[in-house]
């Protein structure tokens, strides 16, 4: 059978069964800006090594990857620093809501994993480190490898975020004050809230994954941007500490690394077999999509795409 023709039907088939789930939950408001989205959307993309792309639903239509964001700056972050990188965030589930404070006074301000949020300032503190406009290395980054020019920023979203980002501000002081920050704080926050507010679909997030379902390639890039055992690194993470205090539910229903956002995106990556993405704003107590990991969940156990 032709992979279109196979996995298309799949894609729409696990979007109708969830769709009733896009009632419950709650879009995320804490940021004023994403709280205007329309709960009903939904869509989903996946990606498979022969450079095939099927999609569903809503699946071309921009949303802000939030969190998903962390994905590519941690890439970024590891081509930079290599095992060093290791020295400044760690790589154990914290087990707490992605804007916990808690554990950063006892680890000295060495956030638990990258995808944390503490741990995703230090990933960003990196990164200013190195480039002038570190925001916009980002945006050049995942425009190179998702092959797609247009990418770009919310930057009312990324100003909502400013507005009312005291927690963020508040970690990116403790973690200074360990010296586990090395740029200015405002520098970092600023990069860090125009990463979150980058718009992507389903169908994008999923070109861009290419880098780590090919180990590392993308199309268009000369150079490996990481290698093979740095991708298994990363897509481990994801597994571990990507859907943040639901990391091991995740695992146990789904079995694929994946990362959330609070935009109602949760990508997920297996190197050398897939990439899927999917997308529906209302997420559960989490911070995680709740109709899109239900998606997730029906689709890894009808395909076998699960890495158990
Ligand atoms: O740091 C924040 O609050 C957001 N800009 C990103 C949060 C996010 O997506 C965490 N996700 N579940």
């Amino acid at each position: 059978m032709d992979t279109a023709t196979h996995f298309t039907p799949i894609l729409e088939q696990v979007l109708e069964e969830v769709r009733p789930l896009t009632l419950h939950g709650k879009v995320a408001s804490y940021i004023p800006e994403l709280s205007h989205i329309d709960r009903s959307k939904l869509g989903m993309a996946l990606y498979l090594p022969d450079g095939g792309i099927y999609t569903a639903g809503d699946a071309h239509e921009r949303f802000s990857i939030q969190s998903i964001s962390k994905v590519f700056t941690l890439v970024m972050a590891y081509r930079t620093l290599g095992n060093a990188l290791w020295e400044r965030v760690g790589r154990e589930p914290s087990g707490n809501p992605f804007n916990s404070l808690v554990q950063l006074e006892t680890d000295k301000g060495v956030p638990r994993n990258p995808f944390i949020n503490a741990g995703a300032l230090v990933v960003t503190d990196i990164l200013c480190s190195q480039y002038v406009n570190p925001h916009l290395a980002i945006l050049e980054f995942i425009r190179q490898v998702s092959g797609v020019p247009d990418i770009n920023f919310n930057t009312r979203v990324a100003r909502s975020e400013a507005q009312h980002g005291f927690r963020n501000a508040a970690m990116a002081n403790f973690i200074k004050s360990f010296g586990n920050l090395k740029a200015p704080v405002d520098n970092v926050l600023q990069a860090y809230f125009h990463q979150c507010s980058i718009e992507m679909s389903c169908a994008e997030l999923v070109r861009a994954a290419q880098l780590l379902v090919h180990y590392g390639t993308a199309p268009g890039v000369s150079e490996a941007l990481l290698t093979p055992s740095e991708v298994r690194r990363v897509a481990s993470i994801m597994l571990t500490c990507g859907t943040y205090d639901a990391a091991g539910d995740f695992a146990f229903r789904i079995g694929l690394p994946a990362k959330s956002g609070v935009g109602g995106g949760i990508l997920a990556v297996v190197p050398g077999r897939m990439a899927l993405c999917v997308w529906s704003p209302a997420l559960d107590v989490h911070g995680n999509s709740l109709a899109g990991a239900k998606a997730l969940e029906l689709f890894a156990g009808r395909t076998g795409f699960s890495i158990f």
